[in-house]
């Protein structure tokens, strides 16, 4: 399963990408306006920063909602790297953008996904990765994870090349069922890759070990 970070945040960017197990980045448009980034130049200028700091796909979310308005925008974005992933969401003209995508080369994410059925969609227009948002699923009374399982299941039956790309993941233990459903990716906060870490038990267990090593002299 591939690890990305959900940031627009370059020093968290940093911080997960020191890991060593950081495999892309997935930004939108509520994650660039929280660190303040305006205006078309400011906005690809940031895009380009991410993608010379981590070594993998960078999806990168069009503003437009018309399907000549995702092109043209999308064009631009694939044009600032290779590594750049157009992001589209999951309506009518973003469905025909993404097959405009596909059939020129450029790989998409297909985001705000909360269906099976959308999810089929966005892989017969050949999206390379769809985000299913598990945490608003389980957020509004629904089954985040049970999402996940069957888009798993129906691509592996359909033999669908695209990605599930988990989304809107709130804690380690999200990753953790992502990781048992068969998503192919995370994407996360920082925080909740670094939950991954914790355990009581290795925390008691270190400060005995520090102990005795004391008195190894
Ligand atoms: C997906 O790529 C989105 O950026 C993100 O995961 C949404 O998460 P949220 O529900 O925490 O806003």
């Amino acid at each position: 399963m591939k690890f990305f970070i959900d940031t627009a945040n370059l020093a968290q960017i940093k911080e997960a990408n020191d890991l060593g197990i950081l495999d892309g980045v997935t930004t939108n448009p509520s994650l660039m306006a929280k660190e303040g980034i305006k205006g078309e130049a400011a906005i690809m200028q940031h895009y380009e920063t991410i993608c010379e700091l981590v070594d993998g796909d960078i999806s990168a979310e069009v503003l437009g909602t018309s399907f000549e308005g995702i092109i043209e925008e999308g064009k631009k974005l694939a044009a600032i790297h290779p590594n750049i992933v157009v992001k589209v969401p999951m309506i009518k003209d973003g469905i025909k953008a993404i097959k405009w995508f596909t059939d020129n080369g450029i790989k998409t994410n297909c985001t705000l996904v909360f269906s099976a059925g959308q999810a089929i969609l966005a892989a017969k227009a050949g999206a390379s990765y769809v985000s299913p948002f598990i945490g608003r699923i389980d957020d509004s009374g629904w089954d985040g994870m049970q999402l996940i399982a069957q888009i798993a299941s129906i691509y592996q039956i359909q033999g669908f090349k695209t990605e599930i790309l988990a989304a809107s993941i709130r804690n380690a233990n999200h990753i953790i069922a992502c990781a048992e459903a068969g998503a192919d990716v995370i994407t996360s906060p920082l925080e909740s890759i670094l939950g991954l870490l914790k355990h009581p038990l290795t925390d008691i267990g270190l400060a005995k070990f520090l102990e005795d090593a004391k008195k190894m002299g």
